[in-house]
């Protein structure tokens, strides 16, 4: 059995990756090792009713150059400082990544094998040892109109994010849900009152928005009752740097013959974990609809073709709907006034599941059998 050593597998995405690798029973056929930055020493969790004796230390290089695989939620300070130690310090194993600090290094592929397995198969047979999940909205993108894509129908893609505040962190989920709870509380006894006049408590809501109150140390501005159209960096050329990684990496996920333009606005909302995308694509050519709707839903087990119908997509294309489940369901399709090749659609997907865990321990599998 190969070991396996595990870093990051507290934090939010290394829990989901637990909970997911005990569910698929993963745990059986490896040999887990579980390290720590801080508690070295304490005693190892147990996942899938192995014992793994005692956490060893993440910045060990010893440690870890004794494994044949690592998966790393940890994040990109982590890796930046141990990934290149370890490689120099001649370590031939597997490095399987959450972070995107070694993306789009030439030695290292994104990983989304429903959708690039033929990628990472070549890229198996070639030496490739170093493999990073992809950008969240760019890998439920790819999971929800993988079947466009596999055709090569794109000609480009433009995008409008509804971005959830997981994708900040477990401490944006929180500043999000208090920022929430003390708006409803500062007019939860208007709100009781059906006489009380709705412009009087959005006023109350609105000056507490703005009053400096609400606690802002992640998001920086309140997102409860707002939105903020701009995530990550602010890059040189106006994107925001997560808006620059749709394009970069959806093509290097497909690797296509020539450069699929994929450009758009990325937005963070007050969802909680699932992230939606508002697309309009120029297909190649005139694809009828029904054509369009079984490409979709045929090319993977967890995308699903949400009718545009008014009542099921309300019931089935929401956060609300999809949060906690591997399902990535596109709906809203239909042919735009600006012409038979221009289509629009919207996707949800989870991701804290196929934008970050799922893919690591789908590697892991390919790895290990
Ligand atoms: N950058 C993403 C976000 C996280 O902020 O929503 C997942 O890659």
């Amino acid at each position: 059995m190969k070991s396996v050593g595990l870093i990051g597998w507290r934090g939010m995405v290394g829990s989901v990756l637990m909970q997911r690798m005990v569910e698929e029973r993963d745990f059986d056929v490896i040999r887990p090792v579980f390290f720590s930055t801080s508690q070295h020493g304490q005693p190892a969790p147990e996942f899938g009713g192995q014992s793994a004796g005692t956490l060893q230390d993440a910045f060990n290089i010893e440690a870890l150059k004794a494994l044949d695989i690592i998966i790393t939620c940890q994040g990109g300070d982590y890796t930046t400082e141990i990934y290149p130690k370890l490689r120099a310090a001649g370590w031939q194993g597997y490095w399987i990544d959450a972070a995107s600090t070694l993306r789009m290094n030439d030695d290292a592929l994104i990983i989304l094998d429903p959708v690039n397995h033929n990628v990472i198969h070549q890229g198996l047979d070639k030496g490739i040892k170093t493999f990073a999940g992809g950008n969240c909205t760019v890998s439920l993108m790819l999971m929800s109109l993988g079947g466009l894509f596999a055709n090569n129908l794109v000609e480009w893609a433009s995008v409008a994010t509804y971005q959830a505040a997981s994708g900040g962190g477990a401490r944006h989920m929180r500043e999000l849900l208090t920022q929430m709870g003390m708006l409803h509380n500062h007019v939860a006894k208007e709100l009781q009152n059906p006489a009380s006049a709705i412009l009087d408590i959005e006023r109350k809501v609105t000056e507490m928005g703005r009053s400096g109150v609400l606690p802002t140390d992640n998001f920086g501005v309140p997102l409860a009752g707002s939105l903020i159209p701009w995530i990550d960096k602010q890059l040189e050329n106006g994107q925001s740097r997560e808006e620059w990684k749709g394009q970069a990496e959806t093509n290097k996920i497909l690797q296509p013959a020539s450069v699929i333009p994929v450009d758009g606005l990325c937005v963070r909302v007050g969802a909680l974990r699932c992230h939606s995308q508002a697309f309009t694509l120029k297909l190649k050519k005139d694809v009828p609809l029904q054509e369009v709707e079984q490409l979709l839903a045929s090319h993977n087990d967890w995308v699903h073709v949400v009718p545009n119908d008014r009542e099921l997509t309300m019931r089935e294309l929401t956060p609300a709907a999809v949060t906690g489940t591997l399902k990535t369901p596109v709906g809203r399709l239909r042919k735009l006034n600006m012409g038979p090749e221009y289509l629009s659609a919207f996707t949800v997907g989870d991701q804290l599941l196929w934008g970050a865990a799922e893919p690591l321990r789908r590697m892991l599998r390919l790895l290990v059998g």
